[in-house]
């Protein structure tokens, strides 16, 4: 059977900028092409030095573009426009220079106007020299790019320009297309088909009639893994507490506001589920005794006694079969990755998710998060602040990937 190349109909931007490494780009160009690609190259004005446009427009059967404005006619190239285009743009050669104007978000030309309106994934390949390849200045802002989700295809090791040998000659342009077609190539989905239990929101402990013990949680979060779950296939079953969003459609949902009606609804739907992801933030304690009439307000003081409320996430992990799988949440304000790692060691649980309160971009009150996924087996991954719809896909794709990789 003839394979399905993973380029076929992709559009690709390569962005080429100054640097004799440039000179390889149309033997890449004939590559991605030649397996179905759709190739849009934007060049630096310098990396006209070491390519010619002519050659780039006639191998990728279009006009390889440089500047925003077409001269003769005051029509214009819109940067945005081609950042949307594209379904993943490859920036190679990238200089150091180029690495610099990237990470800070210098957008000084037509390619870097087109990165910064990106929403497609991006991918480097450095060429330099190798002193400026190890200079710290350009490592820090590798791993910038890097911890933004820059995928990174390293350069190789040969003689360099300058005559030197080391580390920074442009990978080959035949393990550039390897590198980008691992990345394009599709993914087997861990969660189609699976029966996904989500628990969201705040819990709510009643102290009378009108008031209520609670916390920050909006629910977007346990949200958004719900609704990239249904995306993926699933069966969602999404036990929420106090929300500030509507539930997904296309799920079963329940609401459920005290921390006991959270549990009780748990415990009937977990047994014929495959995977739990509780993120919902349960209280701790609930109110000894509940008013039934408004408490008012006599002396100075007023003494509440509370008890503890059963941990739902524990006391599931206690009956959990072979095939189950417990992913937890922790949300600390210290000593973070200890306290992590214990409730993955506590709870018995496959894995736990780290929200950090630390960034002011990230937690309860704003649309975007940042977390890092432990996994027991010592494996974690970061998944930089980005939208919580974001968060979520990048989350359930490296959880995905670990959970097939573990339990098959
Ligand atoms: N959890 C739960 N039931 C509780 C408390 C927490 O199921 N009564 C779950 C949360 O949904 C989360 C995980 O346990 O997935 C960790 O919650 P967290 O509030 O971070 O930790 P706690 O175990 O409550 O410990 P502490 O509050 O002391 O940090």
């Amino acid at each position: 059977m003839l394979r399905k190349s993973p380029f076929k109909n992709r559009k690709i931007l390569i962005g080429i900028t100054g640097g004799i490494a440039a000179y390889k780009i149309p033997q890449l160009v004939r590559i991605l092409k030649k397996e179905g690609a759709e190739v849009q190259i934007v060049l630096s004005e310098s990396a006209k030095n070491f390519v010619t446009p002519q050659t780039l427009s006639v191998l990728s059967e279009k006009p390889a573009l440089s500047d925003f404005f077409k001269s003769n006619q005051g029509d214009w190239n819109n940067h945005v426009h081609l950042g949307l285009w594209a379904d993943l743009i490859l920036i190679a050669p990238a200089g150091a220079n180029t690495l610099a104007k990237m990470t800070h978000g210098i957008c000084d030309n037509l390619l870097m106007s087109v990165i910064l309106s990106a929403r497609c994934p991006i991918f480097v390949a450095p060429a330099m020299d190798l002193d400026m390849w190890i200079h710290p200045s350009t490592q820090t802002n590798i791993q910038t790019l890097v911890d933004r989700g820059v995928h990174l295809i390293d350069p190789e090791e040969g003689s360099l320009a300058s005559g030197l040998e080391g580390k920074g000659r442009m990978a080959e342009p035949e393990n550039i297309a390897q590198f980008l077609s691992a990345h394009l190539a599709p993914k087997p989905n861990y969660f189609l088909g699976k029966r996904v239990l989500v628990s969201a929101g705040g819990t709510q402990e009643a102290i009378d009639p009108v008031r209520y013990i609670g916390n920050h949680s909006s629910g977007k979060m346990g949200f958004a893994i719900a609704e990239q779950l249904i995306e993926l296939g699933a069966d969602v079953e999404l036990v929420y507490g106090a929300v500030t969003i509507a539930p997904p459609a296309n799920c079963h949902s329940y609401q459920t506001l005290s921390a006991k009606a959270m549990k009780a609804k748990c415990d009937e739907i977990f047994p014929t589920c495959d995977v739990l992801i509780m993120a919902a933030a349960v209280a701790d304690y609930h109110a000894v005794d509940v008013a039934s009439e408004k408490i008012k307000k006599s002396d100075d003081a007023l003494t509440l006694t509370l008890a503890k409320n059963p941990d739902i996430l524990k006391s599931l992990s206690e009956t959990k079969k072979e095939h189950q799988v417990l992913i937890g949440f922790a949300l600390e304000t210290e000593k973070e990755e200890f306290h992590a790692l214990e409730k993955l060691q506590k709870k018995n649980l496959d894995c736990i998710v780290l929200n950090s309160l630390k960034n002011p971009n990230a937690g309860f009150a704003v649309d975007t998060n940042e977390v890092t996924l432990y996994c027991k087996d010592g494996e974690q991954f970061h998944i930089p602040t980005q939208q919580k719809d974001q968060v979520a896909a990048a989350l359930l794709n490296k959880l995905g990937e670990w959970l097939t990789k573990t339990t098959t």
